[in-house]
């Protein structure tokens, strides 16, 4: 079985956080903080997963945004910050992005160097997953800046600020058959697990 990752704790990434947004202040910061608290959540109801690994997890999928504004390289620039660091496992920082372990599936244009799209690539490639890197994929889904929301409502999100191409409905499918699974994980629908979800979608 593949070994867990290794996370500094919320502390620490907590102030990794906060340096990034002075690097790179914007939305992204926000959404980071939601899908933190959306896993701590959720991992808190699933059998298996630490509530406080989560969390760390969650505020540190996208820290690579440090060097933006930029797109998928931020994928790219995460892994080599978070592998720069000590006692850190660098693969949350791309396996969020891919519920299909495949770069066709990668929403936007790239916007690095073809060389960093072949390392990344075969970082990507070699990628392991656990149920860590699901629940973020997951998590992903379910943060926006201002709040918690559906996987649907963020796809919806993603593909107007972005674009989508032909592997994205196969993607969809994914999400939503990854959200269906931590259903069946957690003993229900893990929208309730979400502090004000469920009551803004019903006011
Ligand atoms: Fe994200």
């Amino acid at each position: 079985m593949e070994p867990p990752l290794k996370v500094p704790d919320p502390q620490t990434a907590e102030g990794l956080l906060l340096d990034a947004a002075t690097l790179n202040p914007g939305a992204w910061v926000d959404h980071s903080r939601h899908v933190a608290l959306a896993a701590r959540h959720i991992a808190a109801a699933h059998p298996h997963l630490d509530p406080a690994r989560a969390y760390t997890l969650g505020l540190l999928h996208d820290i690579g945004r440090r060097t933006g504004p930029n797109r998928d390289r931020h994928l790219l620039d995460g892994y080599d910050f978070l592998t720069a660091l000590d006692h850190t496992d660098a693969r949350i920082a791309l396996t969020h992005a891919f519920v299909i372990l495949d770069m066709d599936t990668l929403q936007g244009d790239w916007d690095g160097t073809p060389q960093e799209w072949q390392r990344l690539e075969g970082l990507v490639n070699s990628a392991q997953q656990t149920d860590e890197d699901r629940l973020i994929q997951l998590c992903d889904m379910l943060g926006l800046a201002d709040g918690f929301c559906t996987v649907e409502e963020r796809l919806m999100d993603i593909a107007l600020r972005y674009t989508f191409n032909a592997r994205t409905p196969d993607k969809w499918r994914a999400k939503l058959a990854l959200k269906a699974e931590f259903d069946r994980e957690c003993g229900g629908n893990v929208y309730r697990l979400l502090p004000g979800l469920v009551e803004r979608l019903l006011a």
